[in-house]
């Protein structure tokens, strides 16, 4: 357990907010490049009869642009939702992580991937990847995902439109036929690089009252060939499962060949793990929703005001504004939550007014830390953000309070002390949005949530019958969870990664 540390990397892993140069992409090109064309490319003159039938399929170009034209001529027979099997649980004293499980490929083998909804593409470990954990102590087999064993996999070529969108026009390296690859950095320095494969994907599609029956679609998704960073720690996933609101992420894909709507809702049980994790409609709960900020890469909202126990703090107008990024970012992705240093001190010091005596510590330089052993809900404040349209988000102290070593820590963390692209940023991770079903409407591009019971169901209408289904709770269980003292210098290791990265 003690060499546990590095998958929670992923645990306070914020959204790829840094974006890498040109000449750093080039760079991290390279290798990529060279490992395509030997993996890809000698298999085709070897296995020639199989892969030319990839590349008929390829030529078709059976983009995301065609079927959506397609789709736009017939009637669409929208279905009524998928439920996505969730597990893991938020809390940094555990594994900091929520994940799904998917089948890909013919015939169907699992994968389990992170859901974040801070990033926009898919994507799973490949046989090429000789740096890929083979094993994880989340407690699940991990498997490497092969296109030659899979009957319905093909290469997604770079002239392909899926290619353009994601590279914003041609790629430079593109020559006919080269494969379309992808370079993913994450903001706490890991990386996965790979090309990109179109396979089916199946999930499961809601039939009745807590019942599903397995539906597929054909989705376009990374394959990682190299991945480097925490990625290839040992409570490593198969990959992750971006929701991000690009069309290039696996939701856009699926609706936009008509099978689901553009809406899905999370559910983040912090007291028990996993929880609900729904593509579709969403009738029960009701919630009230703000507007998502245009123009932005993530799911960013305008908040308002901050209150602590019934106390507005006194902030600058412009303080949720930093440069071209607008609002504060919700994050599934991420642990924790990050506020700017004016936010983030004054929160502070009115969570503290409450309890004057306690002897606060810092631990290693970044968390503020106290004794305490009454009620965390009667001794100290709730702190409730405020959004456009009068929606708002209620955190508990047990909420953003964890344990660490006989201590309580603040979860609550000044973004002001990080670097470059996340300086002074907003975002709220798992640690806010924990309890509650947060449901995100990409048709009318706004976002809301509720306080929500994890464990119960929601319910989710059937388009076509208009009948109404129940979404109950999931957990895919593991086979254990991490210390708090590993967690923490899982966090320490991050912030390190971070300092040197940045
Ligand atoms: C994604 O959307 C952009 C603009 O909204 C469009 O240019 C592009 O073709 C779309 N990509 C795909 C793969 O549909
Ligand atoms: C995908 O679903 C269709 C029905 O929609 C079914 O006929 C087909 O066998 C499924 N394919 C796989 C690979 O499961
Ligand atoms: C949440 O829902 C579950 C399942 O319906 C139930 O067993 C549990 O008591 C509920 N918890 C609370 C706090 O209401």
């Amino acid at each position: 357990m003690s060499k546990g540390p590095k998958a929670i990397m992923l645990i306070i892993r914020p959204p790829c907010l840094f974006a890498p140069s040109p000449l750093l992409r080039i760079l991290l090109l390279l290798p990529l490049l060279l490992i395509i064309s030997i993996t890809i490319t000698t298999p085709v003159s070897a296995n020639h009869g199989f892969f030319s039938l990839k590349y008929k399929f390829a030529g078709q170009k059976r983009s995301l642009a065609a079927l959506k034209a397609h789709d736009n001529s017939r009637q669409l027979r929208i279905l009524a939702g998928v439920d996505l099997p969730l597990g893991g649980t938020g809390r940094p004293e555990a594994v900091g992580l929520y994940y799904a499980k998917i089948g890909i490929g013919t015939p169907a083998r699992d994968y389990y991937v992170q859901v974040d909804t801070g990033s926009d593409i898919m994507w799973v470990n490949c046989i090429q990847c000789n740096e890929c954990p083979k094993k994880s102590s989340l407690g699940m087999e991990l498997t490497l995902y092969d296109i030659k064993e899979s009957l319905t996999g093909k290469l997604v070529s770079c002239d392909q439109d899926f290619c353009y969108a994601i590279n914003g026009g041609p790629p430079s390296y593109c020559i006919a036929n080269m494969s379309c690859s992808y370079t993913e950095i994450y903001a706490d320095g890991s990386s996965s690089f790979g090309y990109f494969v179109r396979d089916i994907v199946q999930y499961d599609q809601v039939s009745g009252d807590l019942e599903t029956t397995s539906a597929n679609g054909s989705v376009i998704f990374g394959c990682s060939a190299t991945q480097s960073g925490d990625l290839s720690s040992e409570e490593a996933l198969d990959g992750i499962l971006g929701f991000g609101k690009s069309n290039t992420s696996m939701i856009s894909q699926l609706a936009s060949s008509g099978k689901v709507r553009k809406m899905f809702a999370h559910c983040l049980d912090g007291l028990n793990g996993g929880g609900i994790f729904a593509i579709g409609h969403i009738v029960q709960p009701k919630v009230n929703t703000t507007p998502l900020v245009p123009n932005q890469t993530h799911y960013n909202v305008n908040m308002k005001a901050v209150e602590v126990g019934g106390y507005f703090l006194n902030l600058p107008t412009d303080v949720f504004d930093v440069g071209d990024k607008k609002g504060t970012i919700i994050d599934s992705g991420t642990t924790l939550a990050y506020l700017p240093e004016v936010v983030y001190d004054q929160l502070l010091s009115k969570i503290f007014s409450w309890q004057s005596d306690l002897k606060v510590h810092t631990i290693h330089d970044q968390f503020t830390c106290f004794q305490y052993s009454e009620s965390l809900d009667d001794g100290f404040p709730a702190v409730t953000f405020h959004f456009e349209n009068s929606l708002y988000l209620k955190v508990h102290p047990h909420e953003y309070l964890f344990s660490y070593d006989g201590l309580w820590c603040i979860g609550w963390q000044n973004s002001g002390m990080q670097s470059r692209d996340r300086r002074n940023i907003t975002l709220l991770g798992d640690l806010a949005l924990s309890n509650k079903l947060v449901l995100y409407d990409l048709e009318n591009q706004v976002i809301g949530w509720t306080e929500y019971n994890c464990s119960s169901s929601i319910k989710v209408v059937d388009e076509q019958s208009g009948t109404v289904h129940l979404v109950g709770s999931h957990y895919i269980s593991s086979a254990c969870s991490l210390s708090t003292r590993s967690a923490i210098i899982m966090l320490l290791l991050t912030t390190m990664l971070y300092t040197l990265v940045y």
